[in-house]
């Protein structure tokens, strides 16, 4: 089976994402910006609230906060946070009282996030210099994991999905969006260092994916189809035969359910950004589960279906200055 060389890897995806902190005007062979985050089904007036900046170097492939239905107070990491809109979007959610810790291996991507959250004094999100499959976090020290558009670009997402789940809180959630393909790339494909910094030749096959995500002790409870499109024609070449696409995905760490307070928010939002009632949410990505791979039957229903109208935010834990 082929291997793509890592190093040669983590130098083209440090260099294009460089290019997209510093140039965002550039034309890319994907899209960037407010228009995508508004086609991917970001709610347009959380989006207002964020600074421009960070939105015009947005590069996700998928909305999926109404699946981590986060709450007041809660802790948040954001794994490959970029320029950092997705962070201060959670920082939206979380308020003033949570936190939200970004974590990348780009400077320049890390040197804007951080500007832009000094300059708009938002106090309560920090962004972290590492590696995904490395993450300088301290164990169980979060109550979500978000990640958009990112580990399809790591060669090591078995890795990647540990340590997600080690610094998640038992009950905690993994809400992420990420390109994954319907059929096996061929070797060609994923030695391609350059189809992988354009986040087609590390797209796993979602079977695979999903067992990633579940041999590193997650549950996975929803998965559904993004409207994402890839723009240069060997990505849609790419696309159209093997079934590359985008998804967004909920698993959860077994352990403590989370208990429901009236006083948290849960802020499920539907992509064109109307909040559907919680029960409803939950029932269309158990539709749209079963809908894009049947035999992924799950055994339970899952927190999103235990008739959770809110998420109660964990108290804090004392934590130290490097570590929440
Ligand atoms: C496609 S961009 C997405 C950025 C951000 N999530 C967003 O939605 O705009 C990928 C980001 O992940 C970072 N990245 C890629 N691989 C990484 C890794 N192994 N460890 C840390 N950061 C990584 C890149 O530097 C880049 O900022």
């Amino acid at each position: 089976m082929a291997v793509v060389d890592t190093v040669e890897l983590t130098a083209k995806v440090k260099d294009m994402y460089r290019q997209v902190a510093e140039e965002p005007h550039r034309t890319y062979h994907f899209e960037l910006g407010r228009p995508l985050a508004d086609r991917l089904g970001y709610p347009a007036d959380v989006l207002d609230r964020i600074p421009v900046e960070a939105i015009e170097s947005f590069a996700g492939v998928g909305y999926f906060f109404d699946l981590a239905g986060l709450g007041r107070d809660e802790r948040v990491i954001d794994l490959g946070s970029g320029s950092g809109m997705d962070a201060f979007f959670a920082a939206a959610q979380v308020g003033p009282g949570g936190r939200v810790v970004g974590v990348d291996f780009t400077v320049e991507q890390l040197n804007k996030a951080r500007r832009l959250a000094a300059a708009g004094g938002l106090d309560q999100v920090e962004f972290r210099e590492g590696r995904i499959e490395d993450l300088p976090a301290a164990d169980e020290s979060f109550d979500c994991a978000i990640s958009n558009g990112v580990i399809n670009l790591s060669a090591e997402k078995k890795r990647v999905f540990a340590e997600a789940t080690r610094v998640l809180r038992p009950g905690g959630r993994l809400a992420i969006a990420d390109i994954v393909s319907e059929h096996q790339l061929t070797d060609p494909i994923v030695a391609d260092a350059d189809l992988w910094a354009s986040c087609i030749g590390g797209a796993a096959q979602q079977d695979a994916y999903r067992q990633a995500i579940e041999s590193a002790g997650l549950r996975v409870e929803a998965i559904r189809q993004n409207p994402y499109e890839f723009i240069s024609e060997r990505a849609r070449n790419a696309s159209g035969t093997y079934g590359v696409k985008s998804i967004s995905l909920l698993a959860v760490k077994p352990g403590r359910r989370p208990r429901l307070t009236s006083s948290s928010n849960l802020s499920i939002t539907s992509r064109r950004g109307t909040p559907p009632p919680p029960r409803v949410a939950a029932a269309v990505c158990r539709v749209l589960l079963h809908a894009w791979r049947p035999r992924w039957s799950r055994s339970s229903p899952g927190p999103l279906a235990q008739a959770a109208p809110v998420w109660e935010p964990k108290p804090r834990r004392p934590h130290s200055r490097a570590c929440p």
